[in-house]
């Protein structure tokens, strides 16, 4: 019973890495960031700058993964931007923002985004 129980949660848990990601992004992110990455989420319409739009091969054109997680991890202050965009270093680890960063490019348009 309990190892078969054991069982479950590890087939469950294992390929789960994406969905963990996009549960994080829509519990800690999609407020501002939006639920698509538009930019667009209920609190952004107070924030100045406005959040980055994830979903624009714009923004993914002047950008690399090491950088995009290096904002993640310490936020826009300590990285020339804004403040708005907080440090999630305390609340995630190296392999969730890596992973983050990951999800992130799922929502960019399907053209190819340089790495
Ligand atoms: C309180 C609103 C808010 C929340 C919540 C938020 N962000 Fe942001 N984020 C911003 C704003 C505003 C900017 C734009 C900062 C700027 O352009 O100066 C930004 C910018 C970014 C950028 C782009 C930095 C760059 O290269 O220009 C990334 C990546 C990012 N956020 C990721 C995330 C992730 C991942 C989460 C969730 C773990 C998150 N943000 C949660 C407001 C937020």
């Amino acid at each position: 019973m309990r190892l078969t129980a054991i069982a479950i949660a590890l087939i469950l848990s294992a390929p789960a890495q994406a969905d963990d990601s996009a549960d994080t992004f829509a519990m800690m992110c999609s407020a501002c960031h939006g639920e698509k990455g538009g930019g667009d989420g209920p609190a952004s319409a107070s924030l100045d700058p406005k959040p980055a739009k994830f979903n624009d091969a714009a923004f993914w054109k002047e950008r690399d993964d090491a950088g995009v997680a290096k904002i993640i991890k310490e936020g826009g202050a300590a990285n020339g931007k804004s403040a708005l965009m907080a440090p999630f270093g305390g609340t995630m680890d190296d392999a969730q923002i890596t992973a983050m960063v990951a999800y992130l490019r799922t929502l960019a348009p399907s053209e190819k985004a340089p790495k």
